[in-house]
């Protein structure tokens, strides 16, 4: 039988249209502010594709370019004056940092309530009590994804290879909560965390009927780590020879039922749910004041 394709491309441009179309009925034109340090090509191909996901979904967007020598303090008083600016709604400092830059220091210093990368130690704490004001990007594209393709993630023993606090950690979180209003993305999964210092992590991840491949190791799953049948999400993007490039190896193909792609897997859920999150923080700011 042949595998079956995870496809975030036509299920990120499906959730598109339905904010678009809340936008439309809301009469809130919510805004994003990206703000870009220095010029890694990485980061300059991810903040103009989530623009442009912007601009499909009739929110506004900006983006404020700074300097690769900029020093902490300079940062947060740009982080600063976007807390305080009534129009912005969402706030976006791209990840990595130079390293001269305290990356804590700025994460903890955006408003919570613009945090729309539910990065702030104070959003990541409300989604591990179960009331999330927000949920992480990546994480919720993920749950959304497998969703979204009629799969269930309830009871299912699910395998986290990675354990970061972008991916791994907060995935691991959602995943194993029960669902309620408050916590739609709670998925009531038995769930594993697995990462480098796992003892046979081959027979770990075998165990997985849901393996999310969250290392940041191009091609670290191969297939003799992967049961029959499972459900494979593909969270890595390495660029190899100037190629995007998972965690999964190709010939993983071969053996799981439903494989997500890179790109056009994950990435696109990605940028979704940053959607997703601005148009909240649009509508609760708005009714804020
Ligand atoms: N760098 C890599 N992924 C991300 C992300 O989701 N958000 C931000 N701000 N930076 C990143």
């Amino acid at each position: 039988m042949s595998v079956k394709i995870l496809d975030g491309k036509a299920v990120a441009a499906a959730m598109r249209a339905e904010f678009a179309a809340t936008v439309a009925t809301q009469g809130v034109v919510p805004k994003l502010v990206a703000v870009l340090v220095g010029d890694n090509d990485a980061s300059h191909t991810y903040v103009r594709a989530k623009r442009k996901a912007c601009a499909e979904s009739g929110f506004a967007s900006d983006l404020i370019q700074l300097p690769d020598k900029i020093g902490t303090q300079d940062l947060l008083a740009v982080v600063a004056r976007l807390n305080a600016d009534p129009a912005t709604h969402g706030i976006l400092v791209q990840l990595p940092l130079p390293k001269q830059v305290d990356e804590s220091a700025i994460i903890n210093t955006v408003t919570p309530l613009k945090d729309v990368d539910c990065f702030h130690p104070e959003n990541i704490g409300l989604v591990a009590a179960g009331h999330p004001r927000y949920y992480p990007c990546t994480p919720r594209g993920v749950v959304e994804l497998v969703r979204r393709h009629d799969l269930s993630w309830a009871g299912a023993n699910v395998v986290v290879v990675g354990r970061s606090n972008i991916v791994g950690k907060p995935l691991a979180l959602m995943l194993m909560q029960k669902p309620t209003p408050a916590n739609p993305a709670g998925c009531d999964a038995t769930v594993t965390v697995a990462h480098t210092k796992t003892r046979d992590l081959a027979g770990v991840c075998r165990g997985a009927e849901i393996l999310i491949a969250a290392a940041g190791q191009p091609h670290c799953i191969t297939a003799d780590m992967v049961k029959p049948g499972a459900i494979v999400v593909d969270v890595g993007t390495t660029v190899v020879n100037g190629k995007l490039t998972g965690d999964v190896h190709p010939d993983v193909r071969n053996v799981a039922a439903w494989i997500s792609p890179v790109p056009g897997g994950v990435g696109p859920m990605t940028i979704a749910m940053l959607l997703a999150n601005t148009l909240t923080a649009a509508i609760s700011l708005r009714s804020d004041r």
